[in-house]
């Protein structure tokens, strides 16, 4: 078979999330790895998805409903400035079917969202990567390395905003510069709900067509079972991206339920409002710790360099895990191994998470 493959697929694998499979096989550990919302979904939500089930023998349409919705809250025209998708992983796939051919471009800054390269790699593009500055204790996004990495095999340049895993925002004035290169520039605004959608680069969109904004409502919204994600973008880059588009690739069920999530901005802002007391509980408390570096976040997660302590991220993801919590951890860099983050979870979680920290940066 090995002669049938396209060159760039052999080397793949299938990507799985060690860490999730972890958490699924033991349920009683505590899943503060992966930026999933502590609070589970509200009754009106489940109470759609009950209605929507008893249809489940019919096909979904092509989802104008909530696309009509969404481009309203974004102030833009339509339906035909909406592409969804199966989580906003899905969409970052079907930007870049359009745009890339095999030995074309993505430019991204690092630390970032693991699959922006993943799925470059499934068609033959190459990832270009900007590491973010490191200046006094805080991550810096370098929009001028970004703009000198431009080639004329650059197809796509990709900044999350607030940044996964750093949790800041880049200058819009930053933003504004990439965009005007011209070349397909996607925003992913994963979190921007924890900072409200006036952070937002979407009103972008209608200076540059270039501009295509992400979004996904597996975090502030809570339903990353559920899988829905989307793009907003100018109406012909719409067009043309719908065309790639898997037919029925959202389901009914989701669909609907996403729309009533939508809908309930007050469940919403509670939402948002536990997250970023607990995130600001969170930073406070292990900043206690001496020699603990903390990224103040915008999102539902708080990155850690633990440098300083002595101590390595390897050990204290392995030191949490014995107490029944998993983290995440992060390459060395910066002359550091000592990075990791850590996801909000519940109150009981947090707590949970800030004393078993103290104990482990308390040992000599
Ligand atoms: C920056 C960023 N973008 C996008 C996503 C993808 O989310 P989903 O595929 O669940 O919509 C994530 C998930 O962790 C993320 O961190």
């Amino acid at each position: 078979m090995d002669e049938y493959y396209v060159p760039w697929i052999k080397p793949l694998k299938m990507y799985i999330s060690n860490h999730i499979e972890l958490a699924w096989k033991k349920p009683s550990l505590h899943r503060m790895m992966s930026n999933e919302n502590p609070i589970p979904p509200s009754a009106k939500v489940l109470k759609t998805i009950e209605k929507y089930s008893k249809i489940a023998n019919r096909y979904p349409d092509q989802g104008l409903v909530i696309r009509g919705k969404l481009a309203k809250m974004n102030g833009l025209s339509g339906p035909e400035n909406v592409v969804i998708g199966n989580g906003s992983s899905e969409i970052f796939d079907m930007i870049y079917r359009v745009f890339l051919r095999e030995g074309d471009e993505v430019i991204q800054q690092t630390p970032c969202f693991g699959i922006y390269k993943l799925r470059c790699d499934l068609y033959g593009g190459k990832v270009i990567s900007i590491p973010m500055e490191y200046i006094d204790k805080k991550m810096v996004y370098d929009p001028e390395g970004i703009i000198k990495a431009v080639t004329n095999k650059t197809k796509a340049i990709v900044i999350a905003n607030p940044n996964n895993p750093t949790g800041n925002f880049m200058d819009e004035k930053e933003f504004v510069r990439i965009a005007e290169l011209g070349i397909p520039f996607i925003i992913d605004e994963a979190y921007i709900e924890y900072a409200g959608l006036k952070k937002s680069l979407s009103r972008l969109i209608k200076k540059f067509k270039n501009v295509i904004v992400t979004r996904t409502m597996s975090k502030a919204y809570g339903l990353a079972g559920l899988r829905f994600g989307y793009l907003l973008a100018d109406e012909e880059v719409v067009s043309k991206i719908s065309a790639t588009l898997l037919p029925w690739n959202v389901g009914t069920i989701t669909m609907w339920a996403a729309l009533t999530a939508l809908v309930d901005q007050k469940g919403l802002a509670q939402r948002v409002k536990f997250n970023n007391d607990q995130a600001a509980f969170i930073e406070k408390e292990m900043s206690k710790i001496s020699g603990m570096v903390v990224f103040p976040t915008r999102a539902n997660y708080v990155l850690f360099d633990a440098g300083a302590t002595g101590k390595k991220s390897a050990d204290v993801l392995a030191y949490a895990q014995k107490k029944g919590i998993i983290l995440r951890g992060e390459k060395a860099k910066h002359g550091s191994d000592g990075w990791f983050r850590v996801t909000i979870g519940t109150r009981e979680e947090n707590k949970l998470f800030v004393k078993v920290m103290k104990e482990f940066f308390g040992r000599k």
